[in-house]
């Protein structure tokens, strides 16, 4: 299959890029680079050196014989350039990972805000406008995340994307829907995901759009099986305040000795899944892809679920590191279960790799191995929800204590 990788080089889109291509699909990644821009606006750096993506595609070609196309383009404002460019090379398939993926960058300022809106659903309409008006059949699959149906405990199962449920008419009978799953975003990057699925939903049903949406949980580890065949094709790692996911920012703070910061309780549960089970799930939704006039096809794509403060605990029994309760700078539930179907990917044959399996190995081939190029001022998480939030976190005698001095 001809392939075009939307934000292929980023956290998830690099190693599925080197995924795909080695399966023998022709990759083309499209790419504005804007993740690397936030790392200089933010003053960080991914953990795992990053060469240019120009030269990771010359490496992959040397190790593996195998071609990566990089297109640099915004798919969010380059509307005219994305469409021309997808009638010249009519992909078979859309890989959407394109998006401002993180909460905490979100909720910074309204300069976030606005940015995070814009860019995202700018970019998922784009795409599917310019599908559209190509008539180009490509299925698309997009990257969505767990994290739209918030986190509050109703004791059932998040379901892969549909409910059914039944309304009373006029006339006293019940009548038998599937609505989608309501969503209940807790950040603005969150209610960017939430409003993508409308979208989606309105051109599969309006112009039989063929499309995917995979409900993602927080991705963790870093390498792949390509990923490792060259010092120069390592993922990127981001381990700061703003982009670092919970768990690899644990794998850092053991690695430094530096308290694993859990926020509140540390009761909130979430869904993982490993980098490696993340491509492969991406590999089983393309071979599964949905016929034209179909409604979008929901999966769950996580593992397993942990609540923070018992993964703070697992990392500290295998590292000695110390457990630090910091307060939350999220509006969210102190405590939630999280209870969620994945069975369709089960099914599809994916064979999960337990969070209990490989996190040493992170900590002692990632974490340790570049700590020297961990800038401890960057570790705390400082974007607050609200004002008022950010008023009592910065007063925390605790996280004051943390701080490196100026
Ligand atoms: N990383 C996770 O834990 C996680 C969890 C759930 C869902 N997801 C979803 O998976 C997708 C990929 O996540 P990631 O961690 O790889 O993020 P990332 O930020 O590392 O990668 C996103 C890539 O998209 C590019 N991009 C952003 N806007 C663009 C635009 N307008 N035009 C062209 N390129 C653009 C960026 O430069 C970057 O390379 C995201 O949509 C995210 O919401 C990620």
């Amino acid at each position: 299959m001809k392939i075009a990788i939307l934000g292929g080089d980023g956290f998830v889109g690099w190693p599925t890029s080197l995924h795909l291509s080695s399966l023998g699909h022709e990759i083309h990644i499209v790419d504005n680079l804007s993740r690397r821009w936030i790392d200089t606006e933010l003053g960080v750096q991914s953990l795992t050196p990053m060469d240019s993506i120009q030269e990771r595609c010359r490496i992959w070609r040397e190790v593996t014989g195998r071609r990566l196309s990089f297109h640099f383009l915004d798919i969010a404002k380059e509307y005219d350039r994305f469409k021309a460019w997808l009638e010249e090379h009519r992909p078979d398939a859309v890989i959407h990972f394109a998006e401002q993926r993180a909460a905490p960058y979100s909720m910074k300022s309204d300069r976030h805000k606005v940015y995070t809106v814009n860019n995202n659903v700018n970019a998922t309409h784009n795409v599917l406008a310019a599908l559209v008006e190509t008539g180009i059949d490509a299925h698309l699959v997009h990257l969505g995340t767990m994290g739209v149906y918030g986190y509050s405990t109703i004791g059932a199962a998040i379901p892969e994307g549909y409910l059914p449920v039944g309304i009373e008419t006029l006339g006293g009978e019940t009548v038998q829907q599937e609505i989608l799953y309501p969503t209940r975003p807790g950040s603005v990057y969150h209610m960017t995901k939430s409003l993508d699925q409308i979208l989606f939903q309105f051109y599969a049903q309006n112009d039989g759009l063929r499309i995917t949406d995979l409900h993602q949980g927080i991705v963790w580890g870093t390498h792949t099986e390509q990923t490792r065949l060259h010092p120069q094709l390592v993922n990127r790692f981001d381990y700061d305040g703003d982009y670092g996911t919970v768990l690899n920012r644990f794998l850092i703070q053991a690695a430094i000795g530096y308290p694993l910061t859990v926020h509140g309780t540390g009761g909130q549960t979430r869904a993982f899944i490993h980098i490696q089970d993340s491509v492969r799930c991406i590999e089983l939704a393309l071979g599964d892809a949905p016929k034209q006039g179909e409604r979008v096809r929901i999966f769950n794509q996580m593992t397993e679920t942990h609540r923070v403060r018992d993964l703070a605990n697992l990392v500290a029994r295998l590292t000695g590191a110390e457990v630090a309760f910091l307060p939350n700078p999220r509006k969210e539930a102190e405590e939630n279960d999280l209870i969620v179907q994945n069975d369709q990917f089960l099914a599809l044959g994916l064979d999960p790799i337990r969070l209990q399996d490989g996190l040493l190995a992170e900590v002692v081939d990632v974490a340790k191995k570049f700590a020297h190029r961990i800038d401890r001022s960057r570790v705390p998480a400082v974007s607050a929800w609200t004002k008022d939030i950010a008023a009592r976190v910065d007063r925390d005698p605790e996280r004051k204590a943390l701080r490196p001095a100026s």
